[in-house]
């Protein structure tokens, strides 16, 4: 029989290059053409002008020896000169073009090569508005003596300070120097030197390769405190102490991912608290995991985010999607993970009541959208991955792991998925990657476990399927209880059963109140538990909810105070939607919001101007 030659060439290029074939509907590059193996940043942080300049270095690989243009992503990226640099290391100008802002995907910068270069040198600064940066006055800060700037590259917003390849298919390693004003400290996803003295220039090497979205930099009075021997906790210097104390139990977690699912590959893993305007949770920055304060309670309690952020180092960081049409490879995986995590260092009983919470709150949530918006797997083009962000890729995800892990058995689950990891190590991978994968390593070996009927309607119907297995919780049954004799009326609010109470049996007992509570019963609860005011954010922001569509108004300060502090998106935005739904609380929220965006990220101040209509 004739070889098949098509097959050939696929099998050649899979071999030689990491590349992903599936487009990216989030990025302009053709990276099947050339890609991006190295880059070398140097740049200068300029906080008077709210800018980054300086030049990226691109070393590039052709693949395509008939390409001679190269496209990158940019987002209102200034463009000052670009040269090609030949073998020998001389530099020539090149022509290039940047076509016009789309809203979702930036420009895309073209670059005409009168050869295949190895590389390519881009002089630019940023944008003050740079999707990707927030850059904070003094008074933003908690000391309030200096300025502070960060990055949130993921979802598409690494172009807004670099132009690069901006898809997760393509990877590189690279280099930093980066200047800035004297007392500060810069903290990059890279080798991270805790003893640095603060003399304002800095130098990076990231020597594993990464997607773009793992680029970050931040920039502010910070303090370090080493937590193990390769943990470490950077933070403003007024919470520092308590950071360090909330994160003491890093070390251990990622002894017992390792004792999961293999060595940990990135040396240091070390936590960046940010101020409270960071957008997000955590992001898993490779090596360094930046973090929102709204995650210190003061009892350990929510550190659930960092096994979360820490279980990134396997999947996604190691393992990544190749677009974000699979999304729930990264962050379903991450989810799943993260409550073995929590099930092995605080226990069963803590890890099963989360999943309770999860999976419940999942229903809720997809009860309100379009069937399209349910499935695992789906066409992302036309739509910001931001806005495209839901507990589907997270729970849904998660969910449909553990339902493998229930028809399999940990005792060959486990050691399949730690397999999967080194298999894809470093890799961008699709979903059929998976399904290959997991057919020859999984399916084959246990034959009539899982149908492909089964598969196939967890990953490309809406809901969830029959087959789901589950979870339940003893201690749930308890709090039920309460809240039913609660809120019959037959269980006074200091008698509720709630001090040894956890976060997920607070969730659980808040979950349980009607769409419409009644304001006296809050105004009761309250009264006893003091919930307006909380210092636990999960808590805190289920309950203002829950105090809105009550029209229990007395919670506002505590609301605005809540609102104008905290940026993170999570957390603010149910809150300002909630509110949006009555002309009053309409009213009240875009008073508070009119102080609160000047303090938002970009991110945050996108969301909040769609749920108010702005
Ligand atoms: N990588 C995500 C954050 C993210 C996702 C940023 C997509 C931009 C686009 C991170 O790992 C994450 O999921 N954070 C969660 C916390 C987690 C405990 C669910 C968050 O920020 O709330
Ligand atoms: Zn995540």
């Amino acid at each position: 029989m004739k070889p098949n030659p098509l097959l050939g060439v696929v099998l050649f290029v899979a071999t030689i290059t990491p590349l992903h074939a599936e487009p990216d509907p989030h990025s302009y590059a053709e990276p099947l053409k050339v890609s991006i193996s190295a880059l070398d940043l140097d740049l200068a942080v300029d906080f008077s002008k709210q800018e980054l300049a300086g030049q990226a270095e691109l070393s590039l690989d052709w693949h395509d020896t008939a390409a001679r243009t190269l496209v990158l992503d940019t987002r209102d990226l200034h463009i000052d000169a670009i040269e090609a640099i030949d073998a020998r290391g001389s530099a020539a100008a090149v022509s290039y073009t940047l076509d016009a802002n789309d809203a979702i995907l930036g420009s895309a910068l073209r670059i005409e090569m009168r050869e295949a270069s190895p590389k390519l040198r881009i002089r630019y600064h940023t944008s003050p508005k740079a999707s990707g940066l927030q850059w904070m006055t003094p008074q933003q800060t908690a000391s309030g003596k200096h300025p502070f700037m960060f990055s949130q590259s993921q979802a598409i917003h690494a172009r807004s300070w670099i132009p690069l390849q901006d898809t997760p298919s393509v990877r590189f390693t690279y280099t930093a120097h980066i200047t800035t004003a004297k007392p500060l400290r810069v903290v990059m996803s890279a080798d991270n030197d805790v003893h640095h003295v603060l003399d304002g220039d800095y130098r990076f090497s990231m020597k594993q390769p990464i997607p773009s979205y793992l680029l970050a930099l931040a920039v502010g009075e910070l303090d370090v405190r080493e937590t193990g021997p390769r943990t470490a906790v950077f933070a403003e210097p007024s919470l520092v102490v308590k950071a360090a104390k909330e994160f003491e139990d890093t070390e251990k977690m990622i002894a017992v991912t390792e004792q999961l699912y293999g060595p940990y590959r990135w040396d240091r893993y070390d936590i960046l608290v940010l101020p409270a305007s960071f957008p997000f949770g955590g992001m898993e920055n490779p090596r360094v995991t930046f973090a929102t304060p709204t995650v210190i309670a003061g009892d350990k309690s929510l550190v659930g985010l960092i096994a979360h952020e820490l279980a990134h180092s396997w999947s996604g960081n190691l393992v990544t999607n190749a677009n974000a049409q699979h999304m729930w490879l990264n962050e379903g995986f991450t989810t799943y993970v993260e409550n073995r995590i929590i099930e092995s260092l605080y226990g069963k009983d803590v890890a099963t009541m989360q999943l309770v919470v999860d999976d419940q709150e999942l229903l809720v949530e997809m009860a309100d959208m379009k069937p399209r918006e349910q499935l695992l797997v789906s066409d992302l083009t036309g739509i910001d991955p931001d806005e495209g962000l839901s507990g589907v890729p997270y729970d849904k995800g998660r969910w449909f792991l553990r339902f493998l892990e229930s028809r399999y058995g940990r005792a060959d689950f486990d050691p399949f998925v730690r397999a999967y990891f080194d298999h894809f190590a470093f890799k961008s991978i699709t979903t059929r990657d998976f399904l290959v994968y997991y057919s020859a390593n999984l399916e084959k070996q246990h034959p009539g476990k899982v149908s492909a009927a089964e598969i196939d309607e967890w990953l490309h119907q809406p809901g969830i399927p029959e087959s789901a297995p589950i979870a339940h919780s003893d201690r749930f049954d308890a709090v039920d209880k309460a809240a039913t004799d609660f809120l019959a009326g037959k269980l006074a609010a200091k008698a509720i059963p709630a001090r040894q109470w956890v976060t997920s049996e607070w969730l659980r007992f808040i979950n349980a109140l009607p769409a419409k509570p009644d304001a006296a019963q809050l105004a009761a609860l309250d009264k006893a538990w003091k919930l307006s005011g909380t210092g636990n954010a999960e808590i805190a922001f289920r309950w203002y909810v829950a105090t809105v569509r009550a029209g229990y108004t007395q919670a506002r300060p505590q609301i605005a105070a809540f609102i104008e502090r905290i940026g993170r998106r999570k957390l603010v935005v149910p809150i300002y939607e909630e509110l949006a739904k009555s002309e009053d609380g309409k009213a009240f929220a875009k008073e508070v919001y009119r102080k609160a965006r000047p303090g938002y990220h970009p991110i945050t101040q996108a969301s909040v101007d769609k749920a108010l209509g702005l």
